[in-house]
C-alpha cells in the first residue's frame, strides 16, 4: 500500500510515520518538498506519486492568528483539500484527512457526535469545516481534538516552558475537553485505513478536563519525573481573563464510540497517555 502523507514534520505526521501497519510504502512530505497554497504544484506532486492511501496531517493551526490570516488559513485547510480530494478522484486513490472539534460551537451539553450539526466559532473552525465539505462520502476524515506530542508545539510544551519560567501561573478552567495523543490518534487512522472506513469518525483519548484540570496534571505528572523541580502556584481563571483573538468552544467533547465500536478498542485515558508523553519528553532530554 503506498501511502503518502502530507505535513510530515507536524505532530500528527510524525506519529503516522512512527506507527505504520508492515504494508504501508510511505512517502512524508511537508511544506519544503510541496507548499499546499501552490494548487499547481500539489497537483503536479500528487500525479506524479499516485499514491493507493493520500493522509492529509498537514494544516493552518494557529488558531489566534488564522483570525487575521483567513484567506491563507483557507487556503491551506479548505481549498488544498479540494485539490486532493480531485486528485485522489482521479486517480481512484483513497483520501484521508483530519479536522477539529472546533467545527462545533460548544454550546452542546452532550459529547458531538459525527453527524452534529457545525456551527465554528472562528476563522480556523470556519477554514476546516469547509476544508471537511471538499471531501465525497468515500473519503475518510478523522475529527479530533486537543492535540499534543513530544517534541511538537502545544499545550503541554507551553505549560512546561512556563513552569520553568514561574513560579505562578494562571489557566482558564472554563473550557472542557479530551487532551489527546497524536501517537494514538495516528494508530486510530491507520486501523481506520486497514477497515477501508469512510465518512466522518471521532477520536480523543478518554476522560475529560479543563485546561486549568490538564496544566495541573502536567505539573504532577513532570515533577514526578524531574521534568520541574518544583509544583508551581496554578490558579483557576474564566476565559473572559485570558482574551485571545478566536473565539474557542466552551465544550470540546467529542463522541467517540461509534470509532471505538468500530475498532473493538478500548479508550486510553488522557491521563495515561500525558504521562507516556511526558516520559518520551523526559528521553528527548
Ligand atoms: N493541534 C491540535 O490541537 C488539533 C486539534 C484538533 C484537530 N487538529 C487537526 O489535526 C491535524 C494535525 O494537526 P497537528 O497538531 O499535527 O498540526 P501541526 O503540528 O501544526 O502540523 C501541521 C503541519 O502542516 C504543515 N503545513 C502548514 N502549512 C503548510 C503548507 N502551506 N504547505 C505544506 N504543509 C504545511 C506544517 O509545516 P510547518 O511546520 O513547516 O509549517 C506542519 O508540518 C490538522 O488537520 C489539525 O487541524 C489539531
Amino acid at each position: 500500500m503506498k501511502v503518502l502523507i502530507t505535513g510530515a514534520g507536524g505532530q500528527l505526521g510524525g506519529a503516522l510515520q512512527r506507527t505504520p501497519p508492515g504494508n504501508a510504502e510511505i512517502n512524508a512530505i511537508d511544506v519544503e518538498d510541496v507548499d499546499l497554497t501552490d494548487d499547481g504544484m500539489l497537483r503536479a506532486r500528487l500525479a506524479v506519486e499516485a499514491p493507493d492511501v493520500l493522509i492529509n496531517a498537514a494544516a493552518y493551526t494557529a488558531v489566534d492568528r488564522a483570525e487575521e490570516e483567513e484567506d491563507l488559513a483557507r487556503a491551506i485547510n479548505a481549498d488544498a483539500v479540494a485539490v486532493m480530494a480531485d486528485a485522489m478522484r482521479e486517480s481512484g486513490g483513497r483520501m484521508v484527512h483530519v479536522s477539529t472539534d472546533f467545527v462545533f460551537d460548544g454550546a452542546s451539553t452532550q459529547p458531538y457526535r459525527p453527524g452534529d450539526e457545525r456551527a465554528p466559532l472562528s476563522a480556523y473552525g470556519r477554514t476546516k469545516a469547509q476544508g471537511e465539505d471538499h471531501l465525497r462520502p468515500e473519503d475518510l476524515l478523522v475529527r479530533t481534538a486537543w492535540v499534543y506530542e513530544a517534541g511538537g508545539q502545544n499545550f503541554v510544551a507551553t505549560m512546561l516552558r512556563l513552569m520553568l519560567e514561574r513560579d505562578e501561573l494562571a489557566v482558564v478552567v472554563d473550557q472542557i475537553g479530551s487532551p489527546t495523543r497524536a501517537e494514538g490518534l495516528a494508530r486510530t487512522i491507520w486501523s481506520l485505513v486497514a477497515k477501508e472506513a469512510t465518512g466522518t469518525w471521532h477520536h480523543a483519548d478518554a476522560g475529560v478536563c479543563s485546561w486549568y484540570d490538564f496544566a495541573v496534571a502536567i505539573a504532577e505528572e513532570a515533577q514526578e519525573i524531574g521534568l520541574i523541580a518544583r509544583m508551581p502556584t496554578i490558579r483557576p481563571i474564566p476565559s473572559s481573563a485570558y482574551p485571545t483573538p478566536a473565539r474557542r468552544p466552551a465544550f470540546s467533547l467529542l463522541d467517540c464510540s461509534s470509532t471505538r465500536e468500530f475498532l473493538g478498542e478500548a479508550p486510553v485515558h488522557w491521563r495515561v497517555n500525558l504521562r507516556a508523553m511526558l516520559q518520551d519528553e523526559a528521553a528527548r532530554g
